[in-house]
């Protein structure tokens, strides 16, 4: 198959996979690309996360062979020439993470949710992350850091504390 991933650089390859290979063990194992993180292994966490053609999507449970010819981006491709996503320098200023495991797949789902502009309140930042679990409780810096990256793109007024 002919997978394209966006990583540190933008790069596509022809990778050969074994037909019951996910798409998070051909990133994390076969393409070193462990910025992706495996939870739960079953579609109850989040923290495995990418965009597939812009969609956010859990790794864990496609099949790496399903993905062929799609543009698959992982935490590592969110950055360009060094500079950070608006989204992953809204984290660092917001400081919102813990432990950090499940910050690539907060990330990943954060862009998805700005690019689908389904969220005008903080509340809906809320409902649209609700699948992203965080066990180290992060969660009003999560929102902190999608909302400043919304108000910034003026897809969402701050609301008063
Ligand atoms: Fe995929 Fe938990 S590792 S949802």
């Amino acid at each position: 198959m002919t997978l394209s991933w966006m990583a540190a650089s933008r790069c596509s390859a022809s990778v050969k996979v074994a037909p019951a290979t996910t798409l998070l063990d051909l990133l994390r194992h076969d393409l070193a690309l462990t910025g992706t993180k495996k939870g739960c292994d079953h579609d109850q966490c989040d923290a495995c996360t990418v965009l597939i053609d812009g969609q956010r999507i859990n790794s864990c449970l496609q099949l790496a062979v399903m993905q062929d010819g799609k543009a698959i981006t992982t935490i590592k491709g969110l950055s360009q020439d060094s500079a950070l996503h608006p989204l992953q320098a809204a984290f660092v200023e917001r400081n919102a993470l813990q432990c950090s495991y499940c910050t690539p797949g907060q990330i990943c789902s954060g862009v998805a949710l700005i690019e689908e502009g389904r969220a005008t309140t903080r509340e809906e930042i809320r409902e649209h992350m609700t699948g992203n679990i965080c066990h180290c409780g992060a969660y009003p810096n999560i929102v902190d850091a999608i909302e400043d990256v919304l108000v910034q793109r003026g897809q969402l007024m701050k609301e008063a504390a």
